[in-house]
């Protein structure tokens, strides 16, 4: 067989040839395409440290990036063939450039290795998605605002174990999902100041031998610090599975709205009606009208959490330092990436044309047994110990159920039979409206408190 290894970079090592399949097994190209403007970034500072290492001259280095800048451009607009012999982004980057410029080419790799290559690729292309990430999220915390404001006055019954319970305004509750994408915003954030440490010049692993200064590189790629340990660096991907996680922490908070929207938009409850742009058809039953986009968040989900235990498990056994099970984490961190991006923008478009059914949430908050606690608070208030209030009420609950009678229609002189505590200003207790207003405070929800919430929310901006 022909030796085809000398397109390799590491090719003259070999006498044989790469068995074609082991090309296929171990090329990530078809993956980490995606990296080719941040590794011309890392290439072109590289190439300036090189040009201060007085490793290159002011020409070569001009060349070297004035190439780079070709490829790049050929690359944006997708001109390019892939070749088997390209094993990666680094790979096919360096062939084409030197294809261009010729021998020079190769003295770009001097003090350099793909191993604190990717790293750095890996972290630039991070740092950008996760800097979108932060901003479609807070376009999605708007849009949530925005609605918040908007249903001010719209009560429906808050849920426990999927029960009604009491009732809440819809803003609260609106609200609610902005405090969790809040804590996800500030993780991202955390995330993307961690990863902020510059790889270059860990080399393979134990460094590099040409005094080139990190610290410039650092600069000139916007890195706040360097990372401190050569072995580390390359062994690290901790900034992945720290972006996994906070990115499956996100989904699970978008997948456990989704489902609620998801109940809420059935015929059983009817509090929301999706806009038809957000919704699909059947192909059998004329009738249906799914709500897909939500199911396919929730659904989505799963793909993201797979990708964490991924990376958690492609890293777990791997002795220091760079080990090639490494290139595994490609596709888990795009495959999240894209997802997230789609979710938090599919969310806010779906959010931005949603209709709240006032009538429906707010008969289903008419129930008058969300008053229940209302009536046992008014006890306590009175003086009577809470339990003893909790069971006067219980048995009071246990009997409008058994004659159907809701509270709201007993008169006070039958509450009065259980307790001499009930007087006639009873009755101002008993609407779900006075339930919601005695809730103030902060955290609560008293149409003051929420109100009070979203100027809050509204300062930070
Ligand atoms: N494609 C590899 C990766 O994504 C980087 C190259 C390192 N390869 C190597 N043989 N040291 O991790």
């Amino acid at each position: 067989m022909a030796k085809t290894t000398e397109n390799k970079l590491w090719g003259e090592r070999f006498s044989e040839a790469t068995d074609p399949r082991v090309d296929q097994f171990t090329e990530s190209l078809s993956e980490d395409y995606r990296l080719f403007r941040h590794d011309i970034a890392g290439s072109i500072a590289h190439a300036n440290a090189l040009s201060r290492g007085g490793i290159l001259t002011a020409i070569e280095t001009k060349k070297i990036i004035c190439g780079l800048k070709e490829v790049e451009k050929e690359l944006e607009v997708g001109s390019v063939e892939f070749l088997t012999s390209d094993e990666d982004i680094h790979t096919y980057i360096e062939r084409r450039l030197t294809e261009k410029i010729g021998p020079l080419g190769g003295k770009l790799h001097t003090g350099r290795s793909r191993n604190d290559q990717v790293a750095l690729d890996l972290k630039l292309y991070l740092r950008e998605k996760i800097t979108e990430i932060l901003h479609q999220t807070v376009l999605l915390q708007k849009g949530l605002v925005v609605q918040a404001e908007k249903q001010i006055d719209i009560y429906l019954p808050g849920y426990t174990h999927l029960q009604r319970a009491q009732p809440v305004l819809l803003s609260h509750h609106l609200l609610a999902y902005y405090e969790m994408l809040e804590r996800d915003r500030t993780r991202f954030a955390d995330c993307q100041k961690r990863l902020n440490q510059m790889p270059l010049g860990a080399g393979a692993l134990a460094g590099n031998s040409f005094q080139l200064s990190r610290k410039v590189v650092a600069d000139e790629l916007r890195f706040k610090a360097l990372t401190a340990n050569s072995i580390d660096t390359v062994s690290d991907r901790d900034f992945i599975a720290e972006f996994l996680s906070a990115s499956s922490i996100l989904m699970v908070h978008l997948s456990r709205w989704a489902e609620e929207w998801i109940l809420w938009a059935s015929s059983e409850f009817g509090f929301i009606t999706l806009s038809d742009r957000f919704c699909t058809g059947s192909s059998i039953m004329p009738q249906k009208k799914n709500p897909d986009v939500l199911e396919l968040v929730r659904g989505k989900s799963g793909r993201v959490f797979g990708a964490l235990v991924n990376i958690l498990v492609i890293t777990k056994g791997l002795p220091f330092s760079y080990n090639r099970d490494l290139q595994e984490d490609k596709r888990p961190l795009f495959d999240t990436v894209e997802t997230v991006l789609e979710s938090l923008t599919l969310m806010t478009l779906l959010l931005s044309e949603v209709q709240f059914n006032r009538m429906k949430m707010e008969a289903a908050a008419s129930d008058s047994l969300l008053l229940a606690t209302d009536l046992a608070d008014y006890l306590a208030q009175k003086g009577l110990p809470f339990r003893e209030a909790h069971g006067i009420v219980g048995k009071i609950v246990q009997e409008a159920i058994a004659n159907q009678k809701p509270l709201h229609k007993w008169p006070i002189t039958e509450f009065q039979k259980r307790s001499r505590i009930f007087q006639n200003d009873l009755l101002n207790v008993l609407t779900p409206r006075a339930a919601i207003e005695k809730r103030g405070g902060v955290g609560g929800t008293a149409t003051a408190s929420v109100k009070a919430a979203i100027q809050r929310i509204k300062k930070q901006w």
